[in-house]
């Protein structure tokens, strides 16, 4: 069922300084920041090859990383993402094995305009888990 990582995301408190620490001192290709009003968030990707990092700022009201910024206040790593064929077997594969799916249980469509959804991290070991139809 779990395919490729798709990203792993990080929190950060300012975006456009993660930006610029990624693309000016680590040397890495950046994108442009993109709001994305329905997960309370906006995001930069830093492609790193063989993967990509999402870095995380709030947007909004209500941003589901708030909470985590005011734990972590410098940052740090929000969730891992990993690619899967079909998210709507996959979500009932999970559910049928005890796996709490968040929010409503419909996939969102995420930052790369395909379907997501995300795992309680208690049932994953402390990390919270985002499912991307690839
Ligand atoms: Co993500």
């Amino acid at each position: 069922m779990l395919g490729r990582l798709n990203h792993v995301a990080l929190a950060v408190p300012d975006l456009a300084a993660a930006t610029a620490a990624y693309r000016d001192t680590l040397g890495a290709r950046v994108t442009a920041p993109q709001a994305l009003l329905e997960h309370g968030v906006t995001v930069v990707f830093v492609d790193v090859g063989n993967t990509k990092i999402e870095l995380l700022e709030p947007l909004g009201e209500g941003s589901p990383i708030a909470a985590f910024l005011e734990k972590n206040p410098s940052g740090g790593m929000h969730h891992v993402c990993y690619e899967v064929d079909d998210i709507l077997a996959a979500r009932d594969r999970l559910k049928a094995s005890g796996a709490r799916v968040l929010g409503d249980g419909n996939p969102k469509t995420g930052a790369h305009g395909k379907p997501v959804l995300f795992l309680h991290p208690k049932d994953f070991f402390g990390t919270l888990v985002e499912l991307e139809q690839a």
